[in-house]
C-alpha cells in the first residue's frame, strides 16, 4: 500500500471524509479535495492523525465551475509524480430546496455539472498521470438512484426536481464510466462505478429530508474494494451494487444514448 497515491473528491464530509480516514490509515499518499479551505484542512488534520506515516495533501476547487476543475487537475499534474487511484465521490445531492433549479458557473444544470461533467473533466485531465502511473484505478461513486437522461431536456428546464436531477446525473456518470473504460482498455487504467450503500448517515441524505439507514462505513467498504482488491485488478467498465456486479439502468446499455451523452459531454467540458 505504501506506493499508492489516491485522490478523493468531496472529502470534507459524509462518505468522502470516511474514505479519507480509511485510506489515510492504510499508508501511502492521500490527496483530499474540497471546496472550502477550513473544512478541507480540518479533514486533512484528521487524516494525518489517522495515519501519521501517510502523506496527506489538499486540493481546493468548486466543482460547479469547470475552470476550477481544470485548474485543479493542472495543479495535481504539476505537483504529484504519481497517481494510481481516483475516487470521484463529491456530489450535489437532491438539495434542501428540491424545486429550486440551480446552475453551475458555466450555466449548466448544477447536478449534471457537479455529478457528471466535473468528474468526467477531472478524470480526463488526469489521464496522462493515471496512465503513466498504471496500473491505476478510477472509482466513480454513483447511486442506485438512476433515471434516463432526457436528450430533449438534458438541463431539466422543464419539471425540475432535485432528486430527479440527481438520478439523471448519476446515470450519466455510469454511462461515461462504461465509455471511458472501453476507451482505456489496454492502458492499465480501470474505471468502475458503484452504488455504495443505501441512505448512509450523511448531511446530503438528511438535507433532502430522508432518514439515514446505514453508516458511511457501509459505503466505504465496497468503494475501497473497487480501489484495492487484487481480484479486481483487471475488472473495468462494471457497475456494482455494493459488492455485487449488477446491471445498471437500461439506458446505460443503449449505444445511441451513450454516444449522444459523450458528444454533449466532450463539447461542454472542453
Ligand atoms: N448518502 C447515501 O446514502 C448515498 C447513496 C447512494 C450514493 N451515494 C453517493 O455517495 C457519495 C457520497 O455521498 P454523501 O452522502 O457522503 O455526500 P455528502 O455528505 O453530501 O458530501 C458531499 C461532498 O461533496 C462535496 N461537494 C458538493 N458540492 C461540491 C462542489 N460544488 N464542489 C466541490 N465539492 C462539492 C461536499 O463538500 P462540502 O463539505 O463543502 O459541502 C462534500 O464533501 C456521492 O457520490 C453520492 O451520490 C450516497
Amino acid at each position: 500500500m505504501t506506493q499508492r497515491t489516491t485522490l478523493i473528491t468531496g472529502a470534507t464530509q459524509g462518505m468522502g471524509r470516511a474514505l479519507a480516514l480509511d485510506l489515510a490509515a492504510r499508508g501511502g499518499t492521500v490527496l483530499l479535495h474540497g471546496r472550502d479551505r477550513t473544512r478541507l484542512e480540518a479533514v486533512a488534520a484528521e487524516a494525518r492523525a489517522a495515519g501519521p506515516a501517510t502523506t496527506v495533501r489538499t486540493y481546493l476547487a468548486d466543482l460547479s465551475d469547470l475552470d476550477q476543475v481544470h485548474a485543479m487537475a493542472d495543479r495535481v499534474r504539476a505537483a504529484e509524480p504519481y497517481l494510481d487511484g481516483l475516487i470521484n465521490n463529491a456530489v450535489a445531492g437532491g438539495g434542501e430546496e428540491p424545486l429550486k433549479r440551480e446552475l453551475s458557473r458555466q450555466g449548466h444544470e448544477l447536478r449534471f455539472a457537479v455529478n457528471h461533467l466535473a468528474p468526467y473533466a477531472l478524470t480526463r485531465d488526469l489521464l496522462p498521470l493515471l496512465t503513466a502511473s498504471a496500473p491505476a484505478r478510477v472509482v466513480n461513486v454513483a447511486s442506485i438512484g438512476q433515471e434516463a437522461v432526457d436528450f430533449d431536456d438534458v438541463m431539466l428546464e422543464r419539471d425540475y426536481e432535485g432528486l430527479r436531477a440527481y438520478c439523471r446525473s448519476k446515470l450519466a456518470m455510469i454511462m461515461a464510466t462504461f465509455e471511458l473504460a472501453a476507451e482505456l482498455r489496454g492502458t492499465g487504467v480501470t474505471v468502475n462505478t458503484l452504488h455504495p450503500a443505501h441512505l448512509m448517515d450523511t448531511d446530503g441524505v438528511r438535507a433532502y429530508g430522508l432518514t439515514p439507514l446505514t453508516t458511511t462505513d457501509e459505503g466505504v467498504r465496497p468503494t475501497v474494494r473497487l480501489l484495492l482488491d487484487p481480484d479486481l485488478a483487471t475488472t473495468t467498465g462494471r457497475y456494482f451494487d455494493q459488492f455485487t456486479d449488477v446491471r445498471a439502468h437500461d439506458q446505460a446499455y443503449d449505444p445511441e444514448a451513450r454516444a449522444r451523452l459523450m458528444e454533449l459531454t466532450h463539447r461542454l467540458v472542453a
